[in-house]
């Protein structure tokens, strides 16, 4: 399984964090080194001998007690101003309007493009290379995004919007998880950033624009009206299909066209949506997708619809 390594930035946004926690650990080290070694180099060199006279008595050295006033005062002063521009640059200011809203749900990511209208969960596609305005929101409870090789982390606090910016230097795929506990599932909240580079990343956009398919074969159809007789319908939307428009829980219109289920639980194959389907609770229990007892037939038949939602 793929993990995510804070040390190893892939953007600006998070290179200006990671150069800052260095330069700052050098600072610390050094100062550790002269104390310490000050100190243990006086521990030896003027310790008290058998027969030795008392030592000279000093009160005060101006120049010592200057030095050791001014020399830690700039040390701060160079803290305080590297790490000003360490946030400028992690942390711009907002765009006017988001590029992408990321709204955290017990326990998914709800992923919302505004300016296309793309809708997703738990995977995030951005073109490489673009600074992405990000409005972070919450339905429920406290979450907080975090790709820590992309960019600094942020809380999603239900009604005050927070923001940041997304960005990745070159295409590849990045791991975030929620970072705030949020409940039973919150270990089970993981991101999936893909980052195409920005031809790929229009086509992806363009699909994901296009209404659900219709069902392809005599199951997925079948699969089709238990979607919309079951309570499935009263939480998913799909594109397309007559009623299924509440977004309470993931829009499933391309569900098939995700490379993981459950917010990154299973890697999403017909046999693992299928395992899904039949017991959520077992899955990931505490999720508020709830188990249906599905017969087999419908299992399948189910699983072939979502499936084929490319
Ligand atoms: Cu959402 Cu922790």
């Amino acid at each position: 399984m793929q993990t995510s390594n804070a040390l190893d930035p892939q953007s600006p946004l998070a290179r200006a964090i990671y150069d800052l926690g260095i330069v700052s650990g050098v600072v610390f080290a050094l100062i550790f080194v002269i104390v310490t070694g000050a100190i243990t180099f006086s521990i030896f060199r003027f310790r008290t001998r058998a027969g030795e006279p008392d030592p000279r008595q000093i009160l005060g050295n101006r120049k010592v007690e200057i030095a050791w006033t001014i020399i830690p005062f700039l040390i701060v002063i160079f803290l305080f101003v590297i790490t000003l521009s360490a946030m400028n640059r992690a942390d711009p200011p907002p765009a006017p309007s988001p590029d992408l809203v990321i709204t955290g749900h017990q326990f998914w990511w709800q992923v919302d493009y505004p300016g296309s209208g793309v809708i997703s969960a738990n995977e995030i596609h951005i073109p490489a290379g673009k600074p992405l305005s990000v409005r972070l929101e919450s339905k429920d409870v406290l979450h907080e995004f975090w790709v820590p090789e992309l960019t600094r982390k942020m809380s999603n606090v239900p009604g005050q919007p927070n923001h940041i910016w997304l960005q990745a230097d070159k295409p590849g795929t990045y791991i975030g998880q929620c970072s705030e506990f949020c409940g039973t599932q919150h270990a089970w909240m993981r991101i999936l950033v893909v980052a195409d580079e920005p031809a790929r990343f229009e086509e992806w956009q363009r699909a994901q624009l296009q209404p659900a398919q219709t069902p392809v074969n005599d199951a997925a159809a079948k699969g089709l009206a238990i979607f919309q007789t079951s309570t499935c319908i009263n939480c998913h939307a799909i594109r397309g299909v007559a009623g299924a428009d509440l977004r309470v829980a993931p829009d499933l219109t391309h569900v098939g066209s995700r490379k993981q289920l459950a917010s990154g639980m299973i890697e999403n194959t017909p046999a693992n949506m299928r395992l899904w389907l039949k017991s959520p609770q077992h899955i990931k229990p505490g999720a508020l997708m709830p188990d249906f007892n599905f017969t087999d037939e419908q299992l399948d038949q189910l699983a072939t619809y979502l499936s084929t939602l490319q």
